[in-house]
């Protein structure tokens, strides 16, 4: 099994960095090959709208983007993988800036007919639900403002992963996050080891009862 972290935060050493290596950590203790990509080192470029991706090609799992930058080979990567942990720092009540350009850019995972205008696009590869994703979100606002400050991002990342027919699985918010206490932060590294852990034994289960009700 194959789960892929997108860290969205542009300190590459900062509190989402540690929750993410967790995280990964978490799962590869279940047996999961991981891999890290940090977004701000990779060379993703600002979607421009052409929206060449989701009405060309429909045939293909991706899109073609006419950008030329590391997306394309993201996203063959992002196709072989079986869940995905997604982290931000909340900025400005929303997802980092370098986070959101990457889910813009996803968007040659969909595809949408000529003439189907106003329609949410569809997945060119749904996942059937067999996949599936945790978040994890990092604020200065303490964990009370989970809601508030949290949803917002939570909300950005599901509803994309959505459309692809990959459902959640946690939502971790790590509050207070420029001013913990050692003992605070370790708590939360060893919550995001959790929900590693955890993604890889849903996904596992889930596969086992759909292969149990086919046979
Ligand atoms: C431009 C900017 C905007 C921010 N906006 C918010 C905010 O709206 N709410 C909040 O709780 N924290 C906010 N923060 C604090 C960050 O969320 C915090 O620094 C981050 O979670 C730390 O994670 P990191 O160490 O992985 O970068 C903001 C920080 C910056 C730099």
């Amino acid at each position: 099994m194959k789960i892929l972290g997108f860290m969205g935060s542009p300190r590459p050493k900062g509190l989402n960095a540690q929750l993410i290596d967790s995280a990964l950590k978490g799962a590869a203790s279940r047996g999961a090959e991981t891999r890290r990509y940090d977004l701000i080192k990779c060379n993703i470029n600002y979607c421009r709208g052409c929206f060449k991706c989701v009405h060309e090609n429909h045939e293909l799992p991706v899109g073609k983007c006419p950008l030329k930058d590391d997306m394309a080979r993201i996203l063959a990567e992002y196709s072989s993988a079986d869940g995905y942990i997604l982290t931000s720092p909340v900025y400005d009540v929303g997802v980092t800036a370098v986070m959101k350009t990457f889910l813009e850019r996803k968007f040659s995972l969909f595809y949408r007919q000529g003439g189907d205008h106003g329609k949410i696009p569809a997945a060119r590869v749904p996942a059937d639900f067999k996949k599936k994703v945790s978040f994890i979100v990092t604020g200065n606002c303490h964990d009370e403002y989970k809601e508030s400050m949290g949803g917002p991002c939570f909300e950005a990342m599901e509803s994309d992963f959505f459309i692809e027919q990959i459902d959640t699985v946690d939502k971790l918010f790590a509050g207070g996050a420029d001013n913990m206490s050692p003992e605070q932060t370790a708590e939360k590294v060893k919550e995001a080891f959790d929900l590693g852990m955890r993604l890889v034994d849903v996904i596992s289960s889930s596969r086992n009862d759909v292969s149990s009700i086919a046979s």
